[in-house]
């Protein structure tokens, strides 16, 4: 167990358990360069570039810190392009923390999505249940013929609450709905850790015991997203009793050893870049195993440099390591619970990879119709520099027939990827978020200006419904003075 460290002053410190060795200059760019940046970019955080941005809050994928460990390993990288030494390390990896035989590797979470999808969405209109959808899986889905069904518990969509694990899948809507679509039109069940468009909520192991016992009860492959498997073990650890003296290294089996298939984002689980498929059923392996090479590479790189999958071998093994895991969503308690206790309306309790603030709320004088979380991502930029990631409507696809689809709740998400920030950085964070909240009425509405069909949210661009932008950096100046 990660033992609490107390302070003999009483305060509640997430304090770090790593010391810093290699650092990057960061810029605070004045907030009229902020102002022409957002212009410049569509009012989509996604096409900001550095150079404007101070803390890069977008995501966890592929920014988190590497240890000296991964840095060390990609030195002795096997460069081959089949049968390298780097691979049967990483193949090892797999198997001693995930516990699984066969290992497909892919150059993103997105591309075993693929796989996936093109392996087994053999009719249109095959549903494949969930938690909750990510948008790169829906996509795939979609993509193949596919159709997803989302089954939370009611209290997921409950912003603020106390519930454990909001991830959890409604099995008793599960049984439900296998009854009424035929098994034989239910290709899997995909379960995903620590669900990220919900805030970042975990499953519990119980949940998985009985969305296993449905899936054998029907003899429906169960698939585990375990692109955030390490952070949703720790929230076990922490909130399940029964596993309250376990190690990660008995939670992370336990729920990989339910899964049929797990797949992974290695830009996310093992901090490197890459990701991966894996079962013990090599009839599943044989499956897929053609696909890699057409889609990604030979069958012992498949799209990842060697280098990155050294790191991805240690990463894995690091993934075990409490203190490791524990640090981002320690830091992003440490918001969430200063932030509510200011009034700003937050997703809890808090989760894993980044803070969630309720747009919904927040900017409750904007119309769904006017992407409260896009104008909530953009505003927060504006007044700090500060980039983070719209999680709402303008990340939903558009349905069939094209009409917009309204996501279930409007976030924006301020990511905290491992190790990466200072206390005093997230309590800049905290401080600018509490400015905004104080002057929200100012935030006003944003229009698609430019909208790619699939994954618009990546590279749409928008344009604010009127001069609210100006009106906060008037606000801002008057505020702060000639502060950054
Ligand atoms: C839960 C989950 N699944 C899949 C993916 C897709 O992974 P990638 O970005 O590596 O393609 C992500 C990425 O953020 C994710 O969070």
């Amino acid at each position: 167990m990660n033992k609490e460290i107390k302070f003999f002053n009483g305060e509640n410190v997430p304090l770090e358990l790593h010391k810093v060795r290699v650092v990057q200059k960061l810029h605070l760019v004045p907030i009229e360069r902020r102002l022409e940046a957002l212009y410049e970019g569509g009012f989509n955080t996604f096409r900001l570039t550095t150079n404007d941005v101070f803390l890069d809050m977008l995501t966890d994928s592929g920014v988190n810190a590497m240890s000296d460990r991964q840095v060390a390993a990609m030195m002795h990288a096997d460069d081959a392009y089949a049968g390298s030494q780097s691979f049967f390390r990483l193949q090892k990896a797999v198997e001693d923390v995930l516990k699984k035989k066969y290992y497909l590797p892919v150059h993103q979470g997105r591309a075993a999505e693929n796989i996936l999808a093109c392996a087994y969405i053999k009719k249109k209109g095959d549903l494949i249940p969930m938690n909750y959808h990510f948008t790169t899986a829906l996509a795939h889905i979609t993509q193949y013929g596919g159709r997803i069904a989302e089954l939370l518990y009611d209290e997921a969509y409950n912003i603020s609450s106390s519930h454990p694990f909001k991830g959890n899948l409604n099995v008793e809507k599960l049984d439900a709905l296998i009854q009424e679509t035929g098994k034989e039109n239910i290709p899997f069940i995909r379960l995903e850790a620590s669900t990220n468009l919900i805030g970042g909520q975990p499953f519990s192991v119980q949940n998985m015991r009985d969305v296993r016992k449905v899936a054998d009860k029907y003899g429906i492959r169960l698939v585990l997203d375990a692109s955030l498997l390490g952070e949703n073990a720790y929230l076990v650890l922490q909130r399940e009793p029964e596993f309250k003296n376990s190690t990660m290294a008995d939670v992370i089996a336990t729920l990989t050893g339910m899964a049929d298939i797990v797949y992974f984002s290695a830009r996310k689980l093992s901090s490197s870049r890459g990701g991966g498929i894996c079962t013990n059923d090599h009839a599943i392996y044989r499956e897929m195993e053609a696909l890699v090479p057409l889609f990604e590479g030979f069958l012992t790189y498949g799209g990842i440099s060697v280098r990155e999958i050294e790191a991805m071998a240690v990463g894995l093994y690091e993934t075990l390591d409490e203190t490791m895991i524990s640090q981002s969503p320690n830091f992003i308690a440490y918001l969430v619970n200063t932030l509510t206790a200011k009034g700003v309306p937050m997703v809890t309790p808090p989760g894993v990879l980044g803070a969630h603030v309720d747009a919904m709320r927040m900017c409750e004088h904007i119309p769904q119709t006017q992407y409260p979380a896009g104008s909530l991502a953009a505003a927060f930029f504006l007044i700090s520099g500060v980039r983070g990631m719209e999680r709402g409507s303008v990340s939903n696809q558009r349905d069939e027939d094209g009409n917009e689809t309204y996501a279930d709740m409007e976030l924006l998400r301020l990511a905290v990827p491992r190790r990466v920030f200072t206390l005093s950085q997230i309590k800049y964070v905290e401080d600018r978020m509490v400015w905004l909240y104080k002057h929200r009425k100012l935030i006003g509405g944003l229009k698609f200006v430019y909208e790619p069909p699939v994954l618009r949210f990546f590279m749409g661009g928008l344009e604010p419904v009127s001069d609210w932008a100006q009106k906060l950096v008037a606000q801002f100046k008057k505020d702060f003075g000639d502060s950054l």
